[in-house]
């Protein structure tokens, strides 16, 4: 796909991974609606040219409702819809409140749904939904259990829902960046996972680039990656008893 003059909608486009792509996606001549919480860094991105900075809490269903429309509108249309936004909780579970459990599946699972089904009529006939899932949803981690959960169910939602996509002419491709180099961590109130190496952020954007340019369905940052998923499905449940805390 050529993105120059393409109309995306980006979540957690205000840091991190959604940061960097939004810079590449501009560079590449596309159109950007950048949806965000926070109010200094949208005011930011009100500055550069071709982006609509969109404020929106993404946890709660009633804010990103209109999010959509929105864009579509000021856009005058929707070409790719990227799903990024997201947080981890690094806590025991039993430790951790339903209402902030509840949050974290808003964010990484429900808006994602929600975004995708209000899309649909827009993206119809050539239209792509980019998913930033993570190399967790093929090894779960202890004491990252909800976040684990959140990016495996979103895997799953969007491996069936390709299926059903691709009859309307619209174009699911997942993405699994392994550990990030970007404020993820610190939200989630982790010093990082221990023994594991790590990339940029511009370096996953570079990746999620590329992957709208050549359409491909399942992409990783590496294709160490790719092995160590493979190997995550198949020992699984080893995988999550050596790796982590
Ligand atoms: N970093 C990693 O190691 C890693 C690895 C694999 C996958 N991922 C995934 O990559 C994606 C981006 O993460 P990142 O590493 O770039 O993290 P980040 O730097 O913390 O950025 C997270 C982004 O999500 C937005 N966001 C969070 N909660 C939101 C809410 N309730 N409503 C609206 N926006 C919200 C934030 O916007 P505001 O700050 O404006 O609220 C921010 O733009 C996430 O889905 C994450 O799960 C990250």
């Amino acid at each position: 796909m050529n993105l120059e003059g393409k109309g995306v909608l980006l979540t957690g486009a205000t840091r991190g991974i959604g940061r960097e792509t939004l810079k590449l996606l501009v560079a590449e001549g596309s159109k950007v609606v950048a949806v965000g919480r926070d109010e200094d860094r949208l005011r930011e991105l009100k500055r550069i040219k071709n982006v609509i900075p969109l404020q929106a809490d993404l946890s709660d269903p009633g804010q990103r409702a209109n999010v959509v429309g929105i864009a579509a509108e000021t856009l005058g249309g929707l070409d790719i819809l990227i799903n990024n936004a997201g947080f981890g909780i690094n806590a025991p579970l039993l430790e951790t409140d339903d209402e902030r459990l509840r949050q974290l599946c808003e964010v990484n699972f429900w808006a994602p749904l929600h975004l995708t089904r209000a899309s649909v009529p827009f993206l119809r006939n050539e239209g792509v939904i980019l998913n930033v899932i993570s190399m967790i949803a093929f090894v779960p981690l202890r004491k990252w259990a909800m976040y684990s959960a959140s990016k495996a169910a979103l895997r799953s939602l969007f491996l069936a829902l390709r299926e059903e996509l691709r009859t309307e002419g619209i174009k699911v491709i997942n993405v699994y960046p392994p550990v990030t180099r970007t404020d993820f961590f610190k939200t989630a109130g982790s010093h990082g996972i221990k023994g594991i190496g790590s990339v940029s952020p511009d370096r996953v954007a570079r990746v999620i680039v590329k992957a709208l340019k050549r359409g491909k369905e399942e992409v990783f940052v590496s294709p160490w990656d790719r092995f160590l998923a493979t190997l995550g499905i198949i020992f699984s449940p080893l995988t999550t008893r050596i790796i982590g805390e």
